[in-house]
């Protein structure tokens, strides 16, 4: 497996292929180029040249640094690979005060076995909030 810490060489349609297959739904080539060149923090792995894992991290050099867009190809799921991809960006993002997430319904558990704790005051507002209703990410009161 080969680990890289930026995207100059990342092809942005087999990295929306990937969110696709992973799942982690439809992330168009264009907008993933903007989010990753915009985060402080990201890690690609590949296999024989292959994209099978990702995950990046908005960070603010002190303060909080945020996880998000973390995949693994279905083909590498349950080898230990997920684990990984958040072992090391926890250690890009090492000396923040923290590290946040939000968890893809279900999958909470993954992120509880790696010592993430449920945030009790997370608040959030999305685009499209009657989605994240929908899809279980946040409740109406
Ligand atoms: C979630 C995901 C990244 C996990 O990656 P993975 O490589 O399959 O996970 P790992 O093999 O590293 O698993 C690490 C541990 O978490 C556990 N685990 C994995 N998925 C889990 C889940 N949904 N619920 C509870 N535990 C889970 C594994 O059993 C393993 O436990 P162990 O170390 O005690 O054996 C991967 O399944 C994926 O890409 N899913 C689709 C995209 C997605 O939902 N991403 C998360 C966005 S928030």
């Amino acid at each position: 497996m080969q680990w890289v810490y930026e995207d100059t060489s990342i092809d942005w349609h087999e990295l929306s292929n990937l969110y696709r297959i992973a799942p982690l739904g439809e992330k168009k080539p264009e907008d993933l180029r903007v989010v990753f060149a915009n985060s402080r923090y990201k890690c690609f792995v590949l296999d024989n040249g292959r994209l099978v894992g990702v995950g990046r991290a908005l960070a603010d050099g002190r303060d909080c640094a945020y996880l998000c867009d973390v995949a693994v190809h279905p083909d590498h799921q349950g080898s230990g690979l997920g684990r990984a991809v958040i072992g090391k960006l926890k250690e890009l993002a090492a000396g923040h005060r923290k590290i946040i997430l939000y968890a893809n319904p279900g999958k909470e558990g993954f992120y509880a076995r790696l010592g993430f704790l449920r945030m009790c005051t997370a608040m959030a507002i999305f685009a499209d909030q009657a989605r994240a209703v929908q899809t279980g990410l946040v409740e109406e009161p």
